[in-house]
């Protein structure tokens, strides 16, 4: 079938803001999109209908290196790859495991062959290289997968940061040899997405997004920050890749972010975005809506009988209300932590969805700066 392919339906004239449309063989995918994280192959307390009915999410994550220690590539073969295995026939993006060896695994030694950890479930030892990520996302059959890189910590040294951003290049290229040596498994197309890399250093960005962009892959990813770095320099760094990164292919900026911060990036020239927070932060009690951010374990919303979100186009927002939300929370019933992932997840799909209707309407700008100061606000 067909490599993926990406259509500009508008660019915006006030800001870099651009709408789009991903074509893959598993559907098309509109821009800006959020997607949801689903690292073991499930949204954490999520069903795939719910996904698909009420988040009305169009492309969601999988992480090689959870995939790969559970349920492991021969039971994702044997079932005929993730999304048979999982029923989510739409888009399936997997990062390459690069990012959460260095955040999770145990005893890890970074080597020019890849990379030796122990895994967090068994302390089992294992190797990571570009040639074996690359031949696990075969198996998982994800649309779009993600090159095996370094993700420097923050802050780091101009002098690690340069060997790092180095090493990261080339387990690109054996990314991309080991792919081409490989057929697709399943039928349909596989898309490769480089991630640039560079730390906090403008100089080794532009180098790394040259670097990127001389691959000319379908897609091109932005990794590296939101480490810990102040806000603005997170921003000021994403600028720097969107504007060195081919304007005719998808910018994917991993790991961001906030509702605001997407806001902002769009305004950049990014198209693709996922995070934890929605799902991570909901099951902490953390509910973002359209009218600003509440702390649903509070005691102010033990009588609030308004339901959740009534500014969503989600049945889940406008069914429960905040008081019985607040009662499941309170009393620890799961219920609350899957109320509480549907509306946040809905709510990311719904803020992205309105950023491109106002993309296309030619007043992104001035839409952004009152919603912004809108979604912010605390209850
Ligand atoms: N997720 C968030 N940041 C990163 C990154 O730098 N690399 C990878 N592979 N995944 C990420």
């Amino acid at each position: 079938m067909a490599a993926l392919s990406f259509t500009l339906a508008h660019t915006d004239t006030h800001s870099k803001a651009r709408a789009g449309i991903i074509q893959t063989d598993h559907g098309a995918i509109e821009t800006p999109i959020f997607m949801p994280v689903g690292t073991v192959g499930s949204v954490k307390a999520v069903t795939q209908q719910q996904l698909q009915e009420e988040v009305r999410a169009q492309i969601i994550l999988g992480n090689t290196y959870h995939l790969y220690l559970r349920p492991g590539t021969q039971v994702l073969e044997a079932a005929g790859g993730l999304h048979a295995f999982n029923g989510w026939h739409k888009p399936i993006l997997t990062d390459s495991g690069g990012y959460q060896v260095f955040s999770l695994a145990a005893n890890r030694k970074i080597k020019e062959e890849g990379v030796v950890f122990q895994s967090h479930i068994d302390g089992s030892r294992h190797l990571f290289s570009p040639e074996n990520v690359m031949d696990i996302q075969r198996s998982i059959g994800a649309d779009i997968i993600m090159a095996f890189d370094e993700c420097p910590p923050y802050p780091s040294e101009y002098a690690y940061a340069k060997k790092s951003m180095a090493l990261t290049h080339r387990w690109l290229d054996r990314c991309f040899a080991r792919l081409a040596e490989t057929p697709d498994k399943y039928g349909y197309t596989q898309n490769l997405f480089p991630i640039v890399q560079g730390s906090t250093f403008p100089d080794l960005r532009k180098q790394s997004c040259e670097y990127i962009a001389s691959k000319e892959a379908a897609g091109n990813a932005i990794g590296g920050l939101s480490v810990g770095e102040p806000i603005d320099m997170m921003y000021e760094f994403a600028a720097l890749c969107a504007e060195n990164l081919p304007a005719n292919k998808p910018r994917y900026l991993m790991g961001v972010g906030t509702p605001w911060d997407l806001l902002e990036c769009i305004s950049l020239g990014i198209d693709m975005f996922d995070c934890v927070m929605p799902t991570r932060n909901g099951r902490n009690g953390m509910i973002f809506t359209t009218e600003g951010v509440l702390n649903i374990k509070n005691k102010k919303w033990a009588t609030d009988f308004s339901v959740i979100d009534a500014g969503m186009p989600c049945a889940t927002s406008n069914f429960y209300s905040k008081a019985y939300l607040r009662h499941l929370f309170v009393a620890g019933e799961i219920l609350g932590l899957q109320i509480a992932s549907i509306q946040n997840l809905s709510f990311y799909l719904w803020l992205v969805g309105q950023a491109r209707q106002h993309i296309i309407a030619g007043d992104y700008a001035s839409w952004k700066t009152g919603m912004t100061d809108k979604i912010k606000q605390r209850l």
